[in-house]
């Protein structure tokens, strides 16, 4: 087994065999999830809880099935109604749940490193589900899957990540993650939506999106994150949808067996038009949501094998003292 962490914290620390190992597992879980018996044991007596300090539909839900299918008790916290609203730092919130002795701490955080910082202050494994513009690896690792699955292979394809590069974790793991494995990555979008300093990562930023999108074999479309602006990033909905949404058209300069992704939440007519994103024979965005469950059991389970075998080399430790 070559997976070794405690936390995952991001793709950024993942050696691409670790990567591999966390894919290959998630491709048994989704055989799995096709069955009519879902369950699995390998989390049972073990703890798990949510902790989103963001709104969260399918990254929250996944979590908790995923969870709930290997056995474990799974707990969500609801951050909005919780103390944190009567002026709790996030360290308390975290040291106060330390004491409920969970093994799997899932949080969703608006700030970058926030997770990090958390995952130094508890004894179990932390997942970050989505912290500020940082991060979010589990989305990275499912969209990894979705390609490899699709694409037969998750190496030496051209990727296009379209839209609001600058706020998205989204981008980032995934630019990291397929950057990891080999892949040429381009980032098309307006330039007030790309992150400064782009470039040093690898990729190759196009301002045109038939230029952009020339001969890929993945266009990944990302949504305006809104929440995450404060002024004025683009001109109007309508222009930024004629020039950057994704439409038979603009598809039409891809490969003619590229696939279609979104991570989703998705605002059609904005980024993307509807029909492409319900074209089952070019969107995979379902698939996606699929293989969301299926490698958020592999991440918990590979986190929870380390646990023990943590846990029990400090027991033994304690014996030989
Ligand atoms: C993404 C997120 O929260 O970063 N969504 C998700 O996890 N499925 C992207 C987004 O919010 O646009």
């Amino acid at each position: 087994m070559s997976f070794s962490k405690q936390h995952l914290l991001g793709i950024e620390p993942l050696a691409p065999a670790e990567i591999t190992e966390i894919l290959d597992l998630a491709d048994q879980y989704v055989s799995l999830n096709r069955n009519e018996h879902k369950h699995a044991d390998v989390l049972r007596g073990l703890t798990q809880i949510n902790m989103f300090f963001e709104n969260s539909t399918r990254t929250q839900a996944s979590f908790e099935l995923a969870g709930k299918r290997l056995g474990a008790d799974v707990m969500n916290m609801s951050m909005q109604a919780s103390s944190i609203k009567k002026g709790e730092t996030l360290i308390d919130t975290a040291l106060t749940l330390n004491a409920m002795h969970p093994d799997l701490l899932v949080v969703r955080h608006p700030h970058s490193g926030a997770v990090d910082l958390l995952a130094q202050k508890v004894n179990c494994a932390v997942l970050n589900a989505g912290d500020g513009k940082h991060e979010h690896p589990t989305q990275a690792l499912l969209d990894a899957l979705t390609i490899r699955r699709a694409k037969g292979r998750l190496h030496r394809l051209s990727v296009a990540i379209c839209g609001d590069i600058a706020h998205s974790r989204v981008a980032r793991s995934n630019i990291i993650l397929l950057g990891k494995m080999e892949n040429r990555v381009r980032l098309v979008g307006p330039p007030t939506l790309m992150p400064t300093g782009i470039a040093d990562l690898g990729v190759e930023v196009f301002e045109d999106m038939r230029e952009g999108l020339q001969d890929v074999d993945v266009v990944m479309m990302l949504r305006l994150q809104k929440e995450r602006m404060d002024g004025g990033f683009i001109p109007s909905e309508r222009e930024y949808f004629h020039r950057y949404g994704l439409d038979a058209e603009k598809l039409a300069y891809a490969k003619d067996d590229a696939i279609v992704m979104h991570p989703g939440p998705m605002n059609r007519g904005v980024e993307i038009d509807g029909t492409i994103a319900d074209d089952i024979n070019r969107s995979v965005i379902q698939e996606q949501v699929e293989m969301g469950v299926a490698v958020r059991m592999a991440a918990m389970d590979l986190l929870a094998r380390n646990l023990r075998a943590r846990r029990q080399s400090s027991q033994a430790k304690g014996m030989l003292a």
